[in-house]
């Protein structure tokens, strides 16, 4: 079959050089993956295109790319789902990392984002002989984020990431997850307060939902994340503007049937954070003056009753 590919060269090593792109086509396989045809246009057309790959079976995590504006790695993506009549398709390098040349970006930020959370086990205690046995049960808890191979395609496309290079990013929080999970980690209740208190910790995710698109080993980064929230709040960090939203939200539903903008800003930033009250102030004259300041007392749903049973009927089964 025929394929098209359009590729983004850029050697940032060369003096003046800018991102360009350029076409190439080529016969290949039917069942061929987009990191074949790459190898291919590399040893038969072109040379000088710069790729990383090695496992060539989705394990080893290094031939992330943007394919038509969404990360993939490219060993596990067939030509031929994706354009199957010769279509063209766009190949980027990932984003929210620094290109090293063409296709090949560095890792640097990433593990610097994985190191942020220290990505190892710290024991309180050694067991006095023998091993510490920890029940297969919690292991399995784990699975999740161990299947996680460093890829960076979550990171590539994490929208927070996008506007804030500070966010430890979603690989990041679900390496930190795996360790807060793990019963012989003696350090959960300092990386839950961590995570809650840094300024880029987990309360900076928007649940864009775009790690949980793009990781090929099902790891839900974003899923981890909530789970941290949820675990930073049971151990009592409820600090956060993050937390507060959250709280605010859940009530103003369960009491009108649906949400109290006006309260929810406040309740946010904080009764008495009076400077960020203030700020808000102008947003508030700016909304008003074009007839989008919401209500002062909320409107409220016609079947609030039933909403609020339905909240009654999730909190009796969490207990
Ligand atoms: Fe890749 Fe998924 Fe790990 Fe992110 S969480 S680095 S997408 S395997
Ligand atoms: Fe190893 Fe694609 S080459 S994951």
């Amino acid at each position: 079959m025929q394929t098209n590919l359009k590729v983004k060269r850029f050697n940032p090593g060369e003096p003046g050089a800018q991102p360009v792109f350029q076409e190439y086509s080529l016969d290949i396989h039917p069942d061929s993956t987009i990191l074949d045809a790459l190898v291919t246009v590399r040893e038969e057309v072109d040379g000088t295109l710069a790729l990383r790959c090695s496992c060539r079976a989705s394990i080893c995590g290094s031939c992330g790319m943007r394919i038509n504006g969404r990360a993939r790695l490219v060993c596990k993506t067939r030509v031929a789902d994706l354009a199957p009549n010769g279509e063209q398709l766009i190949v980027e390098p990932m984003g929210n990392q620094r290109v090293v040349k063409d296709l090949i970006v560095s890792l640097d930020t990433f593990f610097d984002q994985i190191n942020r959370v220290r990505p190892y086990l710290q024991p309180d205690s050694v067991p006095e002989s023998g091993e510490f046995l920890a029940s297969n049960e919690s292991m399995t808890n784990l699975l999740t984020s161990m299947n996680c191979i460093m890829c960076g395609c979550c990171v590539s496309d994490c929208t927070v990431l996008e506007v804030d290079s500070n966010f430890i990013g979603p690989a990041a929080l679900a390496k930190a997850w795996r360790f807060t999970e793990d019963p012989r980690d003696g350090e959960r209740d300092s990386r839950l307060k961590i995570l809650n208190d840094e300024d880029g910790g987990i309360w900076d995710c928007t649940r864009c939902m775009q790690c949980v698109e793009v990781c090929p080993k099902e790891v839900a980064p974003m899923d981890r994340i909530m789970e941290l929230r949820d675990a930073a709040i049971e151990a009592g960090y409820k600090n956060t503007s993050g937390y507060r939203h959250t709280e605010s939200f859940y009530k103003s539903v369960k009491k009108n049937g649906r949400l109290d903008e006006s309260r929810l800003a406040i309740d946010s930033t904080g009764w008495t954070n009076i400077p960020g009250l203030l700020d808000l102030a102008p947003v508030g004259l700016k909304a008003m003056m074009k007839g989008k300041l919401p209500p002062i007392r909320p409107h409220k749903a016609e079947d609030k009753e039933k909403i609020k049973n339905a909240y009654e009927k999730v909190e009796g089964e969490r207990k």
